[in-house]
C-alpha cells in the first residue's frame, strides 16, 4: 500500500516504521512520511506513528468524515473535498460521530485512515492493576518490539511488572520472560493475567534460569533501588552468552558501558530524555551467524 504517516517523533518514528514496515520512503517532510509497504497488517503495531491514511481510489463511500491530516488544510480546502466526494459518491452521507470511512486530507492528497493509535497512557507502569512506580511506558515499549522485528516470540529477561510483555503480548506475539523478585513477579503475573496474555513468564533469576529466546527485549536493572548491583555491561554479556540471540533490544542509561561480543552488530544508538537526571539509551543489535 501507498500511505500517508503522521508521525509525533520524527526520528524514533522513522526508525520504527524503517525496521517494522521496510517501506520504500517517497517523501519525508516534518512529522509527514508518504511511504510504500507491502507489511500492512503491521501497520497496527506503530507507537510513534499518530494516524496512518491509504492512498487509494475511493470506491464506495457510505458514511463518511472528512479530517484534516496536515494544519494547513483550510475549511475551503474541506468544502472543496466535501463537494467532490458527493459528486462522485452521490449516496454517500456525511456522519461526524460513526463514520464507516474516515477521508484525511492534506492540500494535495486525499486518502483513507487506516489506523490511530489507541491511548497508552492507561497501561502506564503505574496505572496498571498491580502498579509500579517506574517501569517502562507503553510506547517506548512497543517502538523497542517494533525496532525488534520478531518473528513471532519475544523475551524480555529482566521483565518487572511486565510492560514488555503485556504490550509484545497485546501485539499478538508470544512472550517469554523472567523476574528474579519474587514480588515484583507476582505482580507481572498479575498484570499478565488481566491483560489475558498467556506468557511463559517465570519467577527467576534470568541467568540461571531454563527460558531461552532468540530476540530479546529488554530494559535491564539500574540504579539505586535495583537490588541487583551486577552492572549491567555483565548482566548483558551473560544473557548473550546464555541466549546466543539473533537480536537484541535494549535501553539503558546514556553513556552505560557494555561488553559485546565480536559477531555483534550495532544497527542503532538513539537517546530519549526522560527527565533532567535520566537520559536513555536505546540500541538495537544484531548477531551474525
Ligand atoms: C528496570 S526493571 C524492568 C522494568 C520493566 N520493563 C517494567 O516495565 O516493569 C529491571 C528488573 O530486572 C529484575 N532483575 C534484576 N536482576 C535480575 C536477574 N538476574 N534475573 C531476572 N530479573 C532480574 C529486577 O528485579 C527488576 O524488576
Amino acid at each position: 500500500m501507498k500511505g500517508i504517516f503522521l508521525v509525533e517523533n520524527s526520528k524514533l518514528a522513522e526508525l520504527e516504521i524503517k525496521h517494522l514496515l521496510k517501506p520504500k520512503i517517497i517523501k519525508q517532510e516534518k512529522n509527514i512520511i508518504i511511504l510504500e509497504t507491502n507489511k500492512t497488517k503491521k501497520i497496527q503495531r506503530l507507537a510513534f506513528t499518530k494516524k496512518a491514511y491509504e492512498i487509494k481510489n475511493i470506491t464506495n463511500l457510505e458514511t463518511y468524515k472528512i479530517e484534516k491530516i496536515t494544519k494547513n488544510v483550510t475549511t475551503k480546502d474541506i468544502e472543496a473535498t466535501a463537494k467532490k466526494l458527493k459528486k462522485e459518491h452521490p449516496e454517500s452521507k456525511v456522519d461526524l460521530s460513526h463514520p464507516k470511512t474516515i477521508v484525511g486530507i492534506t492540500k494535495e492528497l486525499q486518502a483513507i485512515k487506516v489506523y490511530e493509535r489507541e491511548k497508552l497512557i492507561s497501561r502506564r507502569a503505574d496505572k496498571r492493576p498491580a502498579g509500579q512506580k517506574a517501569g517502562i511506558n507503553p510506547k517506548l515499549a512497543r517502538l523497542m518490539i517494533n525496532l525488534l522485528n520478531p518473528k513471532d516470540e519475544i523475551y524480555d529477561p529482566f521483565a518487572g511488572t511486565g510492560g514488555i510483555l503485556i504490550e509484545a503480548g497485546l501485539m499478538g506475539l508470544k512472550t517469554k520472560g523472567t523476574e528474579i523478585d519474587k514480588k515484583t513477579a507476582d505482580k507481572a503475573l498479575e498484570n499478565l493475567d488481566f491483560y489475558n496474555i498467556k506468557s511463559n513468564f517465570e519467577n527467576e533469576d534470568a541467568l540461571k534460569t531454563s527460558i531461552k529466546g532468540e530476540y530479546i527485549v529488554t530494559d535491564p536493572p539500574y540504579g539505586r533501588s535495583t537490588s541487583n548491583k551486577t552492572p549491567i555491561k555483565v548482566l548483558i554479556k551473560k544473557v548473550i552468552e546464555k541466549n546466543s540471540p539473533k537480536k537484541l533490544v535494549l535501553t539503558m542509561p546514556k553513556g552505560t558501558e557494555l561488553e559485546l561480543p565480536k559477531n555483534a552488530v550495532i544497527l542503532e544508538r538513539e537517546f530519549i530524555y526522560v527527565h533532567k537526571s535520566l537520559t536513555r539509551e536505546l540500541l538495537l543489535i544484531s548477531f551474525e551467524d
